[in-house]
């Protein structure tokens, strides 16, 4: 009885559902949904014993965090080759119809989101993985029951047993606004575009995150095999028919001239739709013309991607602000009269430097074309002339900072201007403290911007080292800090001790040494009083370091307020060391590798990382002491020499690999796991995509 009551529950929920968010025609209200969803969810908890993870209750998702497996796609997810020149794509078309008989391409929209493929088995979403790198994928598939336009249960009786259905989850400006709305408010940074923050969403570990957060998905390809479609078309409308959500939008064009025509429209009408799309993606309809056509090695030959030039939008520049950054950069920012731009209201943009404003010779007053490239703030791309005005004048780069009025100074090969007034110059060392706090850096949580500015105005830190220096006591004085916020700021900047060396580098805020170079160093020197006391050379043989680099290290070492900064941190007990390795087995213990070349699968540094990890020993020099050189692309001619005088062995990337994946199943101890890349910590995936015969008939 209750079993039967759940079930019918869940049936009317998924239909309402799909009335609701796929067909935009709900038959029920708001309120009668959900207290079919809140008895259904009392149910559920009451009887366990009948629990679904495809339930509509699935839709609200869980803070239970999950693990995102690594899952092989049954076919390989390819991507589609693309083009922005209308010739580029006759060419292709033109091809084509060399090949097959008059054929007949299905003309859709390219939606800008993140691919995902869904697997069904006998009605039933089992399974839903991200693209990855085409072979295998995360899944995601709990995140993705959260999203209410993709169906957990199948509609009609015709859908093969098994099959996948790729598409693309995306988030609607709406949802996007939203988003970057709450971030604001809370403090943390905003995302860039819809599409990072549809790939990040689907990355949550709390599904119950991702089903607030409005994403959608739209479905435009099926692959299983043996399907019993003869056409691309025909296969959406089936899919339509049990609970996809297929786009509208979608044509069958036979000439040129229509598929043109397509093209001319959504360029335009593009800027109308709740969403953000960047092409038009033309395949060939019919799938045994797809299987003659065939692969290249990532891509299909039946189908291409045109992709539109970035939206426009035209507006007045009403005035340029100079902002200081906390290396003293200055970046000039235009504020603009605030116009729609893909999706969104633009008020600002980015300048870049004294070289792009003259290069595009913007005046304050032009009209200006704003486009938005991968970043959060739009750019300026160029000016309309002839809506200039007679009286407009050339624009003055500042040549004094616009905060403590020190003459500015240009770096050789750099292209912004500086002010030099780093231990003075307000913005500089606020900004050198709020970066020292950051997330990312210390990780100091409760010194957020206004917090920094507060202990700044009122003497109690001048730099990074004053914070711990603080107490309880005199945090507790300052308006708007409570004792106990004030104790606990206290806390956390003792607690930043336990921050990682790499971060701790980053945190330093020197010029031109990112999160990623921080990682590099660190994983390089090891320790801070090495990274100190390298010479230019020396830096240089780091990762990511180049000469621009090293000389910003340098610099900031020379700095005696600085090397007293860092003294009296060490004291405070920040990490100055990298933490000491684990040995992954012991596989090339007491061999002596030295490392030349270039290399393809890793990196010289992840190659001397897995030869610490398994026990070996990496020597910079050529010498008797050396068993093998590590021999990649140009290696060095004078190492090489030596070594073979030496009778030393050359061996190649794969042969060091397979000679520790060897040693460890032979001895059978450790088996060999994927090194984890010194940056992101993640095993890194290097799968090929197969070209395999499979794939001819995938569609
Ligand atoms: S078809 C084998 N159709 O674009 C080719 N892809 O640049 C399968 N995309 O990875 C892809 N809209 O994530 C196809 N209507 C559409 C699309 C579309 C967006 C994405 C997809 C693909 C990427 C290729």
């Amino acid at each position: 009885m209750i079993h039967k009551k759940i079930e019918e529950l869940r049936r009317l929920l998924n239909y309402h559902n799909h009335k609701y968010y796929v067909e935009n025609d709900p038959e029920i209200s708001d309120r009668e949904f959900d207290r079919m969803m809140r008895e259904l969810q009392d149910l559920e908890e009451a009887h366990p014993e009948f629990a679904d993870p495809n339930s509509p209750t699935a839709r609200v998702g869980s803070d239970i965090t999950s693990e995102f497996r690594s899952v092989e796609h049954r076919f390989p997810m390819l991507s589609l080759g693309n083009t922005y020149s209308l010739d580029e794509l006759h060419e292709f078309i033109h091809r084509i119809e060399k090949e097959v008989d008059a054929p007949e391409f299905v003309c859709e929209l390219k939606f800008d989101g993140t691919a995902i493929s869904l697997t069904y088995r006998n009605g039933e979403l089992i399974q839903a993985a991200t693209r990855g790198d085409g072979a295998r994928g995360d899944d995601v598939t709990t995140n993705v029951r959260t999203i209410r336009t993709i169906p957990l249960r199948l509609q009609g009786d015709d859908y093969p047993d098994l099959f996948e259905i790729r598409g693309e989850i995306f988030m609607p400006y709406a949802s996007f606004d939203r988003l970057n709305m709450e971030r604001a408010e809370n403090g943390e940074p905003l995302l860039a575009n819809p599409r990072n923050a549809a790939a990040g969403t689907l990355k949550q570990q709390s599904s119950a995150v991702v089903a607030q957060r409005g994403l959608d998905c739209t479905l435009y390809q099926l692959a299983g095999e043996n399907l019993p479609f003869k056409t691309h078309w025909e296969s959406l409308q089936k899919a339509r028919s049990w609970g996809f959500k297929i786009s509208e939008h979608a044509r069958n064009c036979r000439t040129l001239e229509e598929i043109d025509q397509f093209i001319a429209y959504w360029d335009e009408s593009r800027k109308q739709l709740p969403f953000a799309t960047d092409g038009v993606v033309i395949k060939v309809n019919d799938f045994t013309e797809q299987r003659i056509l065939g692969f290249t090695a990532k891509a299909p030959k039946w189908a291409v991607a045109y992709k539109f030039k970035a939206e426009q939008a035209l507006t007045r520049l009403e005035s340029i602000d100079f902002q200081v950054g906390r290396t003293g950069a200055i970046t000039p920012v235009a504020n603009l009269d605030p116009v729609l731009l893909a999706g969104t209201t633009v008020k600002r943009a980015t300048l870049h430097n004294a070289e792009q404003i003259a290069l595009l010779d913007i005046r304050v007053g032009d009209m200006v074309y704003v486009e938005k490239g991968g970043e959060i703030i739009p750019k300026i791309t160029g000016v309309d002339l002839s809506a200039r005005s007679a009286e407009s004048q050339p624009l003055q780069y500042i040549t004094h900072c616009p905060v403590c009025d020190t003459p500015l100074v240009r770096y050789e090969g750099e292209s912004k201007h500086y002010c030099p007034n780093q231990s003075h110059c307000r913005p500089q060392i606020l900004g050198r403290i709020i970066h020292y706090t950051s997330r990312k850096a210390m990780n100091i949580e409760g010194l957020g911007d206004e917090t920094v500015e507060l202990l700044f105005e009122n003497g109690l830190v001048r730099n990074i080292a004053d914070l711990y220096d603080l107490r309880a006591d005199q945090l507790a004085r300052l308006p708007r800090l409570g004792e106990r916020s004030a104790e606990n700021i206290v806390r956390n900047i003792r607690q930043s001790a336990e921050v990682p060396f790499a971060r701790v580098l980053f945190a330093l805020g020197i010029r031109f040494v990112g999160e990623t170079t921080a990682k590099y160093l660190a994983s390089h020197f090891r320790t801070l009083d090495a990274v100190m006391q390298a010479s230019r050379e020396e830096l240089v043989e780091a990762e990511e370091v180049g000469e621009k680099i090293a000389e910003a290290i340098l610099d900031y070492f020379a700095d005696e307020e600085n090397r007293q900064i860092i003294e009296r941190l060490r004291k405070a007990g920040i990490r100055t060391e990298a933490d000491a390795k684990v040995l992954q087995s012991e596989s090339l213990a007491g061999k002596s590798f030295v490392i030349s070349g270039k290399f393809t699968a890793h990196s010289r540094d992840e190659l001397k990382e897995m030869i610490e990890s398994h026990g070996g020993k990496n020597l910079s020099a050529v010498s008797a002491n050396v068993d093998f050189l590590v021999a990649g692309d140009k290696v060095g001619p004078a190492k090489l020499q030596k070594a073979t005088k030496l009778g030393i062995r050359l061996i190649s990337e794969e042969e060091l690999i397979s000679m520790i994946a060897q040693a460890d199943s032979s001895d059978n101890r450790i088996t060999i796991s994927p090194t984890p890349h010194p940056v992101s910590g993640k095993a890194e995936e290097k799968t090929p995509i197969n070209e395999t015969a499979e794939q001819g008939s995938l569609f």
